[in-house]
């Protein structure tokens, strides 16, 4: 009894929306984010001694490794290990609810490998991914997530984490243009996703404009959106990527008197920073951290410049087929200015934020990416387009299921 596909009300508009939201990034390599050539220091860490009698041996390497911690260990600080004998618990044939841009498998990747790869902090051991008691976790709860397509990634990698756990008269999925909502009636709890790509108002939300330097952000404005938040349990933000595919950010304040024409282009960690701010306002004055969760997930990696990992003859992601194993790696697909944004304005909130703290894991994963096993405009990508990667190949979306699914996990960690 497996709920068909094409009973998902996904929107032919949504399809193109998101086919030209991907051209919109996907067309404007020469963005800041592949300028930031990087040195990357590792925070301090806790000293190993510190860990002694504290736990039981870990599998590789027989180091010592404690039980998970989120305030103790230091989970980005590890390495990807190859275990073949993992088996993903869905695929993308199985789980009716992953979209086509994403459903590698399908689109025909022929490699299988970038799914045998866990993520294995040094200090310490990350639970698995339980379903069950995932979502015993959300009885009666209310989860969102809101932000981009990668943050609609995670969603959907949620949603296939724990949906063959519910028989089919027990579970439902409503697909929306800007809310979808996964029901786990039995749990009277949902899943939600709330499409948001720059949290803020923008001109390009629902109605996506290709060009990037169309785009206007309206960089203090929010409530439109968040009065769709309120009232949720357990709320996960993400915005990045938006704001990198143009180099500087048209944006406007206060409301529409001087028109759209009143914009003011600034750069994008500037435009990003009251962006933020504006979330975070929103944020501290509406959400009682004694009934709401906030969690954010940080920015995720793109890998559009196979020379950060001395690929010199290869297209972006196209043909990886294993991770960067170099410990601590730090490619310029992610802009350091913004994560210390993010850190800088989530510091100073009232509310408790938990990141979930992605990047420098993703980082490595430059065999993860949906590449040239993807869509356009609703159509998977034809023979023709698959031998065109410099055109076509799409390395800033996962494949699924894949990395988001080790997001999940960490975030699973957290709950
Ligand atoms: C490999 O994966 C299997 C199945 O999930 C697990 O039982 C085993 O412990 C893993 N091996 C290592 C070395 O982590
Ligand atoms: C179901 O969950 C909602 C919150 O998501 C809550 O308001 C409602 O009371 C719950 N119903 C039952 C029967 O537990
Ligand atoms: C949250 O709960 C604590 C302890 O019960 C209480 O002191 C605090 O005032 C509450 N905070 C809010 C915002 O209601
Ligand atoms: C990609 O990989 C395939 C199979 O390994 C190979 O035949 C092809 O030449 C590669 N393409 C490029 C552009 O490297
Ligand atoms: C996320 O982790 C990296 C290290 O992997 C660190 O540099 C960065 O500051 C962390 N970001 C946040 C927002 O905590």
């Amino acid at each position: 009894m497996k709920p068909s596909r094409a009973k998902a009300p996904l929107s032919i508009v949504a399809v193109i929306v998101c086919a030209f939201a991907f051209a919109g990034v996907l067309y404007t390599e020469d963005v800041g984010l592949l300028r930031s050539a990087t040195v990357f220091t590792l925070g301090a860490c806790f000293k190993q001694d510190e860990l002694s009698g504290e736990g039981g041996d870990g599998g590789v390497g027989g180091s010592r490794r404690i039980k998970f911690d989120p305030e103790k260990c230091n989970v980005m600080k590890g390495t990807w290990v190859y275990n073949a004998s993992i088996k993903p618990t869905y695929t993308d044939e199985t789980c009716p609810y992953v979209d086509l841009q994403v459903s590698c498998g399908k689109n025909g990747r022929p490699d299988s490998d970038y799914l045998n790869w866990e993520w294995q902090p040094d200090e310490c051991d990350l639970p698995r991914f339980d379903p069950e008691a995932a979502l015993e976790k959300l009885r009666g709860k209310r989860l969102m997530f809101v932000g981009d397509s990668l943050q609609r990634g995670q969603w959907q990698s949620f949603v296939c984490l724990v949906e063959s756990y519910i028989p089919a008269e027990q579970k439902s999925m409503r697909r929306g243009r800007a809310l979808s909502v996964f029901k786990a009636k039995e749990y009277n709890a949902s899943i939600e996703f709330y499409w948001a790509p720059f949290l803020v108002q923008s001109n390009s939300d629902l109605h996506i404009i290709g060009d990037p330097n169309k785009r206007i952000l309206r960089v203090d404005s929010i409530l439109k959106h968040a009065k769709n938040w309120k009232g949720v349990d357990i709320l996960v933000f993400n915005t990045y990527v938006w704001w990198m595919s143009g180099l500087r950010i048209k944006s406007l304040w206060g409301s529409f008197t001087n028109g759209e024409e009143g914009f003011e282009e600034l750069d994008a960690p500037i435009a990003y920073r009251i962006g933020l701010k504006t979330w975070a306002n929103w944020v501290d004055s509406t959400i009682d951290p004694n009934k709401t969760r906030v969690f954010f997930t940080t920015m995720s990696p793109t890998h559009m410049r196979s020379a950060d990992w001395h690929n010199r003859k290869g297209i972006r992601c196209y043909n990886e087929t294993i991770p960067v194993l170099e410990k601590g790696y730090w490619g310029s697909g992610s802009d350091l200015r913004i994560m210390k944004v993010v850190s800088s304005i989530v510091d100073r909130m009232k509310v408790p934020v938990t990141f979930i703290n992605i990047t420098q894991i993703s980082e490595h994963r430059k065999d993860a990416h949906t590449s040239v096993y993807t869509e356009i405009q609703g159509k998977v990508l034809d023979d023709e387009q698959k031998l065109n990667p410099k055109k076509y190949a799409d390395c800033i979306h996962w494949c699924l299921p894949g990395v988001p699914d080790t997001w999940n996990q960490l975030f699973y960690a957290y709950l």
